[in-house]
């Protein structure tokens, strides 16, 4: 089985990269069957939809960017579980995260293709209480309305997902509190994944 990872950062390798490689550190020492796929968007152009509709009846785009190179990674029937990893903007996703997920409509409208999939979302902001936990539940009804199982931090926490603080004053890799909200994520989209899978 495999878990897919989005990083929907403007930036490369920083803090939001930094949460999703943590994350899937955690899935990969719990449950060493599964192999993580990491997509990166800040290497990737992804643009917003324009609606050209060609995804009504098939599973392509008619723009011509990045997103073509993601579609069959993501429609792998493989794939059990999606952890969409976003910084905080202006207190919502990131406009990358916007355009991948608006994007995503092609599955949805050719056999709801992410249905049961495992949904699990991290929100990284700069400050502790920057708009996390609503970034997180907007992420969730996209997931809802892509039929998706979707799941939180799991137990002891058991609130909405990986909430990280990047503006800690001695780096995010201290932010103790939010790493152990990534690691419990990660492991419970694995545990779903797997029990769905039978
Ligand atoms: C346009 C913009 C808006 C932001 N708005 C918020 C915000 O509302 N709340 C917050 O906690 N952090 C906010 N931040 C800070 C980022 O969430 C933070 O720097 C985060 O680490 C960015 O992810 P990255 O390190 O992967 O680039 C904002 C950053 C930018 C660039």
């Amino acid at each position: 089985m495999k878990i897919v990872g989005v990083s929907c950062s403007a930036r490369k390798e920083k803090a939001t990269r930094y949460a999703l490689d943590f994350c899937f550190r955690a899935i990969t020492e719990a449950y060493p069957q599964i192999s993580t796929v990491t997509i990166n968007l800040a290497e990737k152009e992804v643009n917003v939809c324009k609606v050209l509709g060609h995804c009504a009846k098939k599973l392509t785009c008619g723009q011509k960017d990045d997103f073509n190179e993601l579609i069959p990674i993501l429609s792998d029937p493989d794939v059990g579980g999606l952890i969409v990893a976003t910084p905080v903007y202006m207190g919502a996703m990131s406009g990358q995260c916007k355009a991948f997920l608006d994007r995503c409509v092609m599955f949805r409208r050719n056999g709801f293709l992410f249905r049961d999939k495992v949904g699990g979302v991290i929100a990284v902001g700069g400050f502790r209480n920057g708009g996390q936990e609503a970034v997180i539940q907007s992420v969730h009804a996209v997931m809802l309305v892509q039929d998706m199982i979707i799941v939180g931090d799991g137990k002891p926490g058991a609130h909405f997902g990986g909430t990280l603080w990047s503006g800690h004053p001695e780096g995010i890799e201290h932010d103790e509190v939010g790493l152990e909200t990534v690691r419990s994520l990660g492991r419970r989209v694995a545990e779903v994944a797997l029990k769905v899978a039978g």
